[in-house]
């Protein structure tokens, strides 16, 4: 990295996430305020691939920073594991005469990134954006307080008919392999039992758990699965498992789906995704690469991307004993 970076693209890849464009917005912003070009890369590292491009201004960006999704679109792209495809991204980049690349996702969208800085010895800068929460580096990603919310307005809703029916709901969270939608809601929203793949509980405790609660007088609970719960079964079939072993519930399962990835950006992902945006910007002028932005502690720090991915973000221990403790 010895030329001055003079045109930085930026691009979001993998799962969208509420923010994201808070945090195009303020990478362009940022490009503009430190007098450097700056490029939008459409669909991700497919974009990269096919070259599709567009110079960004910053009134490419005006009205974005409270609308969910991504203005650049996203995707998953299988041609970027190829290294013909990594060769067609850097051609481009060179073509276009692009200095640095800021790409904004999870950990997939990292594992791409480092395989190309490693392959061209090419500037990138990460920025975490995924409602999962599970990358490390950083006290939260942004998406993550978004769907928290939504989440948690879903189950109230569900629990009002849950309680007027006196029934048992199973409701699947997302977090592909973590479970800190499904804790943090499940606590938000007080639900009776929360199943996590960091911690499995099993099924007899599960039941057991369950039965106590309607000897203590509940008439209704709310379970809330992640997706990723090792407990070995689905959410359908642990619904039929539950209600054959313990038959006192009317039971119905509900998957909130991809709704927890849509809408309006809460305050927190705002401001967090303008903070990263323009530390991404400063971070690739101070000449870094190979590091994602993040927060620790709520002020401004860098990882390693490969710390990133490799190290895995942990659960509270603490928010497990508060979720065993209020449930009872
Ligand atoms: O990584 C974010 C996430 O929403 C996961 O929680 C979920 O498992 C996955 O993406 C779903 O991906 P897709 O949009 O490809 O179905």
């Amino acid at each position: 990295m010895n030329q001055p970076i003079k045109k930085i693209a930026v691009l979001t890849s993998g799962g969208d996430a509420p923010g994201m464009n808070a945090a195009i917005r303020a990478v362009v912003r940022a490009c503009t305020y430190y007098r450097m070009d700056c490029v939008g890369v459409y669909r991700g590292y497919q974009g990269l691939i096919e070259g599709d491009f567009e110079q960004m201004s910053a009134r490419h960006v005006s009205n974005i920073i409270n609308r969910g999704g991504t203005i650049l679109k996203s995707a998953r792209s299988l041609e970027f594991k190829t290294k013909e495809g990594r060769v067609k991204a850097f051609e481009n980049l060179k073509k276009e005469e692009i200095g640095a690349l800021i790409i904004i996702g999870g950990d997939g969208t990292f594992t791409g990134g480092l395989k190309f800085i490693e392959e061209f010895n090419f500037p990138i800068v990460g920025i975490p954006g995924t409602i999962d929460n599970d990358i490390y580096g950083t006290d939260k990603t942004i998406g993550y307080d978004t769907a928290l919310n939504t989440v948690v307005e879903a189950i109230d809703k569900i629990r009002d008919t849950a309680s007027s029916h006196n029934r048992l709901f199973f409701i699947e969270v997302m977090g592909r392999d973590a479970g800190f939608i499904a804790l943090n809601a499940g606590i938000g929203s007080g639900a009776e039992e929360i199943l996590i793949p960091e911690e499995n509980i099993g099924l007899e405790k599960l039941v057991d758990s369950l039965k106590k609660g309607r000897d203590k007088g509940k008439t209704s609970s709310i379970v809330v699965v992640s997706e990723g719960d090792k407990i070995g079964k689905n959410v359908f079939e642990l619904a039929d498992y539950i209600g054959e072993n313990y038959p006192a519930y009317d039971i119905r399962v509900s998957v909130l789906g991809h709704m927890q990835r849509g809408g309006s950006p809460s305050c927190y992902d705002r401001v967090l995704a303008s903070r990263l945006g323009v530390t991404a910007v400063e971070t690739l002028l101070d000449k870094k690469s190979g590091v994602m932005v993040g927060t620790t502690n709520n002020e401004i720090s860098k990882v390693g991307l490969d710390k990133a991915i490799k190290m895995h973000h942990k659960i509270n221990k603490e928010l497990l004993k508060v979720a065993e403790i209020t449930s009872i």
